[in-house]
């Protein structure tokens, strides 16, 4: 791995010389062209020996009397490079957060505080940053709440870096897990007249600057951001048995909570021929397993920075999550828990109410901090497309949501009702026979059962990252203006 240039200089330090020596040296073996690399790149350390140019931003400088310390980061990974250059390449401008572009040669490092350091013999500072008014300062600490206040800038800190990389590692990981497992993704649209859920959360879509009246609607019929691309699914899994989506969802929801946001990214699979929630459970619950694997195995230095900084002891519970089987218990026997627990809860818990948070929290202690699959819930709790478990006088339909330690609901899911007489009949209960004629026909012509589930992207990593406030999981949050930071 290390050239014979490298090795003689390795024994020039043995033998002590003054580090300003080694420099000379170093420049003297190093190969003359300069290849650019990644941080990530030349910290792997395979081209130590060779000249190389990085380019990132300044981390930290400190400056001795003949050498100048600077670390350099460029988001590849969490760990800086190291530069060390002669004092003589100090600048001014060479500040904490401005960025630069160094070149030098690439050599093991004499501590053990890094694999290899670039001795520089060439530091340009591309872009300044003045100190006293970057938001964040070297050295300190700063928390989540304060680097939420600036979300244009807080990538360059190192814990919404970290959350950057895991979440494009576990974006990868969703896709290559379905891919793997014979699913087709969907490019479900993100405009649709269709309220898959019911609940009148929607956001509008006209053209700017038009008034929305009756009959001038842009796409001639009402038009919203989607909040589910599971209708689009069924389409898609009468054709193709097995189907996955996963892309932006928007809820006009006023929430408060520091789970909601208005824009969010959802997981949705939609599979037909399944005949029971325990096939969709295990379907959840293999998508949850193997996504965390590759995360915690992909990123374990950025998820690491999050289980001591962040969430001291959450290790221990996405460990447990993954070694344990998820328990199920059904609705009805969820409201005896809550009922007979000493618990005051601020919601009701009779039979019919729908679980809140704080039940669903108390749901995930009492089954061991772990994750809890609820099933069968009040049929009129449900939106439209749930299966009716037609289980006279209860009542209840075949839908089930996973609930995970510190969140709550996690994924929400249902076999879809496919018999066209029980769903002509529920949807001319509501009037939207004409609305949802199209839906109609996917039972008319080769239905199938089937069923599926949503899982929301930002709280999955609220779980597994233990982070409290949902905003700190995605690049750009968008909420109410009502709610708080
Ligand atoms: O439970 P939900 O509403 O289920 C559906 O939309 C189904 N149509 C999905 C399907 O069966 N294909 O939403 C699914 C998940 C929730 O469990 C939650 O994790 C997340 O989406 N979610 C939100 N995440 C962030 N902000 C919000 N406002 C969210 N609303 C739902
Ligand atoms: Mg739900």
């Amino acid at each position: 791995m290390f050239n014979a240039a490298i090795k003689a200089v390795d024994v020039v330090l043995n033998v002590s010389l003054s580090r300003r020596t080694v420099l000379c040296s170093i420049r003297h073996y190093c190969k003359k062209s300069s290849k650019k690399l990644r941080v990530s790149e030349a910290l792997e350390g395979s081209d130590v020996g060779s000249n190389i140019t990085v380019e990132g931003w300044v981390r930290s400088v400190r400056s001795q009397k003949d050498n100048l310390f600077v670390h350099v980061n460029d988001g590849s990974c969490l760990q800086p490079l190291q530069i060390v250059a002669s004092s003589e390449l100090n600048d001014a401008m060479l500040t904490f957060g401005s960025a630069v572009e160094v070149t030098g040669c690439l050599k093991q490092s004499p501590s053990r505080k890094q694999p290899v350091e670039l001795l520089a013999d060439q530091i340009n500072v591309v872009g300044g940053c003045d100190t006293l008014e970057f938001p964040f300062k070297i050295k300190e600490r700063h928390g989540l709440d304060y680097v939420r206040q600036y979300p244009h800038m807080r990538c360059r800190t190192n814990v919404f870096s970290s959350m950057m990389r895991i979440r494009s590692a576990a974006s990868a990981a969703i896709h290559s897990h379905f891919t793997e497992r014979g699913f087709i993704q969907i490019h479900t649209p993100v405009i649709t007249s269709n309220d898959c859920e019911g609940a009148g959360e929607l956001f509008q879509v006209e053209p700017s600057g038009q008034t929305t009246e009756p009959d001038k609607n842009f796409f001639s019929v009402p038009a919203f951001l989607t909040v589910s691309g599971q209708l689009h699914l069924e389409v898609m899994s009468g054709a193709f048995s097995r189907v996955y989506t996963f892309g932006p969802t928007f809820r006009a929801e006023n929430s408060q909570s520091r789970r909601h946001l208005a824009e969010f990214y959802m997981v949705e699979a939609e599979l037909a021929f399944t005949q029971s929630l325990e096939d969709l459970t295990k379907v959840m619950e293999d998508l949850f397993r193997s996504v965390t694997e590759q995360v915690l195995d992909r990123c374990s230095e950025d998820v690491d920075l999050f289980h001591q900084r962040v969430s001291p002891g959450h290790r221990a519970v996405v460990e447990a999550m993954l070694k344990e089987s998820f328990t199920v218990i059904s609705y009805t026997e969820a409201i005896d828990i809550l009922n007979r627990s000493s618990h005051n809860f601020v919601f009701p818990t009779t039979w019919g109410c729908d679980l809140q948070t704080e039940h669903e929290k108390f749901l995930v202690k009492h089954c061991g901090n772990l994750p809890v699959f609820v099933t069968d819930y009040p049929y009129d709790l449900k939106p439209f497309y749930a299966r009716d478990n037609l289980d006279h006088p209860l009542h209840t339909a075949a839908a089930v949501d996973l609930l995970v330690p510190g969140v709550g609901e996690l994924c929400g899911g249902s076999l879809r009702e496919d018999r066209l007489d029980l769903l002509t009949a529920r949807l001319s209960q509501a009037g939207m026979e004409d609305t949802y004629d199209w839906y109609l026909d996917l039972r008319r012509f080769g239905s199938a059962p089937h069923g599926g589930f949503g899982m929301g992207f930002e709280r999955y990593l609220q779980c597994i990252l233990g982070v409290d406030n949902i905003k700190d999981v995605i690049p750009f949050p968008r909420f109410s203006h009502s709610c708080q930071l």
